[in-house]
């Protein structure tokens, strides 16, 4: 099958229901030398960090390609565009802001405006400015005020040109992957380390969103957070699956809405706890306009001795980065999330799939890719269905991008990039996306 469907009655199909896709500063714009440095770019440069031994100097050119990137948006149909602003781009060493980085994204914004493309900008998608993490990152609290001053210069550089701000980008993966395992910039390793970058992320998502309502209270703004559902493999297992469960998804969305952090946190060893002064719960509980929910795939875990918990390998079918394919997940996490939080709307704000894509006679025909994003449109259909308020769905991503530590060995486009010409070709995903998108 090579389209995407849903039910007739659906909800999904309404006018009113937001299409889109996402990309993120650092996997697509290129265009280091004009930019101060940023963690990734660090990283990337230590030996055997990304697989292909790549990094984010050129990516997708987005940087001299994005007129025609807009176009290729606007050909698909779409009513809304995620992207992220590079930190690094838009503010100098002390911390004023870069006019000509900016300029780039204001441009980019009036575009939009122009072909009427409602604008959901990201302020983090994982690409802190060297000399931050130089002064301690995301370990240090300063770091937080810091994004909070960065987000006030951008909403009033940026004015009414924006639909949507989220503060972060998935903090689970800056705290756990950067700051605790080491496998994502800056690279750091350390079972004390990720709860403290930890809060003092979600510490910057809360001043920031006392900056955005106060002066961008027009905007929708929230924040993204990945889930990735954890199972027990079996009865035993219950307890370090639940466990998991509240140490890499609740954890980050529990302060949000119950303004605390899962109980589990008196049972992690003193020296692991973060630093959590007077009055950091009530900044970091905000209200939200909305909630940005990022879904791939779930995880099944072991209970395991020394570790409490112990992910196993996830069994077929799974795409090519190895992630199980396993759409129930998504439709019981929105339906529970909603039944366990008091939540704002929600938008779907990253899915997809990384295929072994093939360009054959000028031709991209994933149909592995179709077979994906119809299951997990009609999760998501289902957890509408279900009572849970979803207005909008992203998917992961317009076209394939550097993918963080599988350099650009995965493809999770629904345009084809050719790294070597930079030439973008719609695959067949893209060309289902739009008819889906536009018969509506
Ligand atoms: C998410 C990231 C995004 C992309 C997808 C595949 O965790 O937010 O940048 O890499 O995974």
């Amino acid at each position: 099958m090579n389209k995407l469907s849903l039910p007739k009655n659906s909800a999904m199909l309404s006018q009113d229901f937001t299409y889109g896709v996402a990309t993120a500063s650092f996997q697509i714009e290129g265009g280091v030398e004009k930019r101060l440095p940023c963690i990734w770019d660090i990283f990337c440069a230590a030996e055997n960090k990304i697989v292909d031994n790549s990094n984010g100097d050129v990516a997708c050119d987005h940087i001299e390609r994005w007129q025609e990137d807009i176009d290729l948006i606007e050909s698909l149909g779409v009513d809304a565009y995620r992207f992220s602003i590079s930190w690094p781009r838009v503010i100098t060493e002390s911390g004023e802001l870069n006019a000509e980085g900016c300029k780039f994204y204001t441009d980019i914004l009036d575009e939009l405006q122009r072909r009427n493309i409602k604008a959901f900008v990201t302020l983090y998608h994982w690409d802190l400015p060297q000399h931050i993490e130089e002064q301690g990152g995301w370990l240090n609290r300063e770091t937080a005020y810091k994004f909070r001053d960065y987000t006030a210069l951008i909403v009033q550089a940026f004015g009414d040109r924006v639909y949507s701000y989220a503060t972060l980008n998935e903090p689970f993966c800056s705290a756990y992957l950067g700051y605790e395992i080491g496998i994502h910039a800056p690279g750091k390793i350390g079972k004390e380390y990720g709860k403290k970058a930890a809060h003092h992320l979600l510490l910057a998502h809360g001043l920031a969103m006392e900056v955005l309502a106060e002066h961008s209270p027009k905007t929708k703004n929230g924040i993204v957070l990945n889930f990735t559902p954890c199972y027990p493999e079996s009865e035993k297992d219950q307890a370090a699956s639940d466990f998991a469960d509240d140490y890499f998804n609740h954890w980050y969305i529990r302060p949000l809405f119950k303004g605390k952090y899962p109980e589990i946190l008196a049972d992690l060893p003193k020296e692991n706890h973060p630093d959590i002064l007077a009055g950091d719960m009530d900044i970091i509980a905000h209200p939200l306009d909305f909630l940005g929910v990022n879904f791939y795939t779930r995880a099944i875990y072991r209970a395991d001795d020394e570790n409490i918990f112990m992910q196993i390998e996830p069994p077929a079918p799974r795409t090519d980065i190895g992630w199980e394919i396993y759409p129930e997940a998504c439709t019981s996490l929105l339906t529970q999330l909603n039944n366990e939080y008091k939540l704002p709307p929600i938008y779907i704000t990253e899915n997809g799939a990384a295929m072994a894509d093939k360009k054959i006679a000028g031709q991209v025909n994933d149909l592995g890719r179709i077979e994906y994003y119809n299951q997990h449109l009609d999760a998501v259909n289902t957890a509408i269905e279900n009572g849970v308020e979803i207005k909008g769905y992203f998917a992961w991503s317009l076209m394939d991008n550097f993918e963080w530590a599988e350099g650009y060995l995965k493809r999770f486009g629904i345009v084809y990039v050719d790294y070597e010409t930079q030439q973008r070709t719609i695959k067949s995903s893209g060309i289902a996306y739009k008819e889906l998108i536009t018969s509506r």
